[in-house]
């Protein structure tokens, strides 16, 4: 059957940051194709919110929610070892969790977003967050799909930005002095190649355990942003829109399931053509 590939019943999928915009995509997309999707985020009234909308589409069984910040070590292997008691084993690891700050601009006499001025703990944070996080998630739920012999997949979520650079003319504001411009932050370029140097990593190191290891990169999502920023950014990228939340489903779908079997070490973009253009 044409479609057969696809099919995850029986399998269980760990997503981080599942009570965002996107984790609750890839969420949903995941039960879609049958999988038992365990969805973890930091803040419990989120996960109750996004769990009290997809369980609506499915069997109540199928969704477990988490709180699991992926910047603590120790919840994770608590996390971990909960779930393992549960006698669920995690098949399927979604690295989807990031802080992305909105670029709004401070209207002070220092503008934070920019290079000059970043906070260190904003770089730390964000660091630990979108790129350790990753790391230590892939650490533990990776090892142990190694460790048993039944391998599995983990999908790091990127961005486009993990192959080009900010323009950051998209974030321009009308009559600020040049040194007040708000930018897209360094942060997110540093961790969405981060990304993409730790799916090529992982992908050899455990190949032959059969644990694969793919990223997707995202262009921007639709989600009520300004008129002059979503006809900025829209010039920019050949379909000549932004996505919307939906459209990476399939390809989560797809990179999760062994219709991706032999692809290992990519990162895809999904974009609109942007990074092309
Ligand atoms: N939305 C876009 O346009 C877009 C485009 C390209 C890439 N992406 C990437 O997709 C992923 C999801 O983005 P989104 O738009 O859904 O963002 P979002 O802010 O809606 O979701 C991110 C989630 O991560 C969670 N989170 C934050 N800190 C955490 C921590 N310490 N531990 C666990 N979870 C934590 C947040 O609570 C939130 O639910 C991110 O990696 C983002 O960079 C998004």
């Amino acid at each position: 059957m044409a479609f057969e590939k696809f099919d995850l019943t029986g399998k269980t999928a760990l997503i981080t940051g599942a009570a965002g915009l996107l984790g609750m995509e890839h969420s949903a997309a995941l039960l879609e194709s049958g999988a038992t999707v365990v969805m973890t985020d930091i803040s419990e009234t989120t996960l109750d919110t996004a769990h009290s909308q997809l369980v609506q589409h499915c069997n109540p069984a199928r969704i477990r929610t988490q709180v699991m910040d992926v910047s603590q070590p120790q919840v994770i292997r608590t996390v971990a070892e909960t779930l393992w008691a549960a006698g669920l084993r995690i098949d399927i690891l979604v690295n989807n969790a990031a802080i992305d700050p909105k670029v709004k601009g401070d209207h002070g006499v220092l503008e934070t977003s920019r290079l000059e001025n970043f906070p260190l703990d904003q770089w730390n944070l964000q660091v630990a967050v979108g790129l350790t996080g990753a790391f230590l998630c892939s650490q533990v739920f990776g090892t142990a799909m190694a460790k048993d012999g039944n391998g599995g997949v983990i999908l790091n979520i990127a961005s486009d930005l993990s192959v080009i650079s900010p323009d950051q003319r998209l974030y321009r504001k009308e009559g600020l002095h040049e040194d007040l411009q708000p930018v897209k932050p360094v942060t997110y370029s540093v961790i969405k190649a981060g990304l993409v140097g730790l799916t090529r990593y992982l992908s050899t190191y455990w190949a032959d355990k059969g644990v694969r290891c793919n990223a997707l990169s995202p262009g921007g999502v639709f989600n009520g942003q300004g008129e002059a920023f979503v006809k900025r950014l829209s010039s920019l990228i050949p379909l000549g829109r932004m996505a919307q939340k939906d459209e990476y489903r399939a390809a989560v779908q797809f990179l999760c399931s062994d219709a991706s079997g032999y692809m290992n070490g990519q990162n895809i973009l999904m974009d609109g053509g942007r990074s092309v253009w």
